[in-house]
C-alpha cells in the first residue's frame, strides 16, 4: 500500500510489520519466505517474450488464474481472471493441469492445492504474497476464541463462517465446528446457511464484510454484532454480551479498504457531480451504508460492463483494478475515478511481478517444481469440508 497521508484506521498489533514481508520464515502465517530463486532482471527487454515462451512450452500442463488485483504486466499470462469465488472454481475444474500457477496471495493458493487433485501442484510465484487480513486470525487465537465461547455457554449455538481470506488452519477449524467458507460474492447465502443451521455465527476475519452484510443485506441491527477482539482477555467481551448477539465478529480488516473513509464518498460526490459510488463490501461500514453500489470484485467489473455510456463512476477497491478498468471503459464513454485521493494497491498482491512470473514459469518448463504451496492432509481434509460446504451454498 503506498499512502500519502495518515489513515485512520482500527489498527490491530501485527506481529511483523508489512514491510517485512518476505524476510525470514514463518510457515503458519500468510507471509511466507523469500524468492528461493535466480530472478530476472526486472529491466530484461525480453521478459514477456521469456513469459509467453516457457508458457507455450508448458502448454496444457499449466494453467495460470490471475485475482483481479494483479498488475497489468501478470494478468496479462493468466487462462483465467476472478474473483476469489471464481478462481476457486475454476482451479477445482481443471483436474487435467498439472501445475496451477496462481497470481494472487498466500490463502487463495492454498484454496486451490485444497480444491484440486493430489497430483497436481499448485505454485504461489513469489511465497512473500500473503495477506494481511489473513493473518489477523491465528489458529491459536481461534481455538482460545472457540474455549471463550464454551465458557459462556454459547458455542453450541455458534456456528463459524469464514472468509476465504483466511489461512487453510482457519477453513480447517471452520470445517471441524461445522461452519463453511464465504467470499465477498456468496456472504449473505453462507450466513443465511448458517443461522439455518445454529443460532449465532462467529464470522473470521474480516469484521467489515461480516458487520455489511449481517446489516446491509440481511436486515439485522448494529447491536446484533459483537466485536471480539484476540489481543483482549475474553474477547474483551462479557459472557452477557455474548449470549445476546448474533453476530461475533472477529476484530481483522483489510488495510487497503480500510483506507476508504465516509469523508472519501463525500468528497468524490462533490468533485464528481452525479457519481456513482461502486464499493468492495470489505469496506468499513459507514463508506458501504454511504455507496450506491457493494460487491466483490467480480461484481464490480460486471456492474461497469453494464453501465450506460456518460456514467461516472468512483471505486473503492485496489488500484491496479480501478485502474485497468478506468482504461477498458473510457473508450465506451464510462468514466472511472478511484474513491481516495491517495494511490492504494495491495502491497501482497503486487509482489508477484513480471520477474517471478518468468522464474516460475521457466523453472517449470524446465522441470523445477518451484514454490510449491502444499496443504497438510489433516488440516486439508477439514479445510476442504467447509470450502465444499460453500461450493454447495444454493
Ligand atoms: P474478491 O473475492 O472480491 O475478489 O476479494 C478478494 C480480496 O482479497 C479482496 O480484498
Ligand atoms: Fe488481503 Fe486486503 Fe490485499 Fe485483499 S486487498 S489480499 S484482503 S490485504
Amino acid at each position: 500500500m503506498t499512502t500519502a497521508q495518515t489513515p485512520q484506521l482500527d489498527v490491530q498489533p501485527s506481529p511483523l510489520a508489512l514491510l517485512l514481508l518476505g524476510r525470514g520464515a514463518d510457515p503458519r502465517s500468510e507471509r511466507g519466505v523469500e524468492c528461493p530463486g535466480d530472478l530476472p532482471d526486472p529491466s530484461d527487454p525480453d521478459l514477456v517474450a521469456r513469459a509467453r515462451a516457457a508458457k507455450e512450452k508448458l502448454g496444457s500442463k499449466v494453467f495460470v488464474l490471475g485475482h483481479h488485483y494483479q498488475r497489468d504486466e501478470v494478468i496479462q499470462f493468466a487462462d483465467v481472471t476472478g474473483d476469489s469465488f471464481k478462481l476457486a472454481r475454476d482451479a477445482a475444474a481443471r483436474p487435467d493441469a498439472e501445475y496451477i500457477v496462481f497470481c494472487g496471495v498466500h490463502f487463495m493458493a492454498e484454496s486451490a492445492d485444497i480444491l484440486t487433485t493430489d497430483d497436481q501442484k499448485v505454485v504461489l510465484p513469489d511465497l512473500a504474497a500473503g495477506c494481511s487480513m489473513a493473518d489477523m486470525a491465528t489458529a491459536e487465537q481461534v481455538a482460545e476464541c472457540w474455549d471463550v465461547l464454551t465458557e459462556a455457554g454459547v458455542a453450541e449455538q455458534v456456528v463459524p463462517v469464514s472468509y476465504m481470506n483466511s489461512s487453510a488452519d482457519i477453513k480447517a477449524f471452520t470445517g471441524k465446528h461445522g461452519g463453511t467458507i464465504c467470499t465477498s460474492s456468496n456472504a449473505e447465502r453462507a450466513l443465511e446457511w448458517a443461522f439455518q443451521q445454529g443460532e449465532k455465527v462467529l464470522f473470521l476475519p474480516d469484521q467489515h464484510l461480516g458487520r455489511n452484510t449481517a446489516v446491509r443485506d440481511m436486515g439485522m441491527s448494529l447491536e446484533d454484532c459483537v466485536l471480539y477482539n484476540p489481543h483482549k482477555p475474553n474477547g474483551g467481551l462479557t459472557a452477557e454480551q455474548l449470549r445476546d448477539a448474533k453476530m461475533i465478529l472477529w476484530r481483522g480488516h483489510c488495510s487497503v479498504h480500510g483506507r476508504f473513509s465516509l469523508e472519501s464518498v463525500e468528497d468524490v460526490r462533490e468533485r464528481v457531480p452525479g457519481v456513482n459510488v461502486l464499493v468492495h463490501p470489505e469496506c468499513r461500514h459507514e463508506v458501504v451504508a454511504a455507496a450506491d453500489y457493494v460487491g466483490s470484485t467480480e461484481y464490480i467489473i460486471k456492474t461497469l460492463e453494464a453501465a450506460p455510456a456518460g456514467s461516472k463512476w468512483a471505486i473503492g477497491t485496489e488500484l491496479n483494478l480501478v485502474r485497468r478498468l478506468a482504461n477498458r471503459f473510457a473508450p465506451e464513454g464510462k468514466e472511472i475515478v478511484f474513491l481516495d485521493k491517495t494511490v492504494c494497491f495491495c502491497s501482497t498482491m503486487n509482489r508477484i511481478d513480471l520477474p517471478h512470473l518468468v522464474w516460475t514459469l521457466e523453472s517449470l518448463a524446465e522441470g523445477t517444481l518451484v514454490n510449491r504451496i502444499e496443504v497438510d492432509p489433516e488440516t486439508e481434509a477439514f479445510a476442504k469440508l467447509a470450502l465444499e460446504r460453500m461450493l454447495a451454498l444454493p
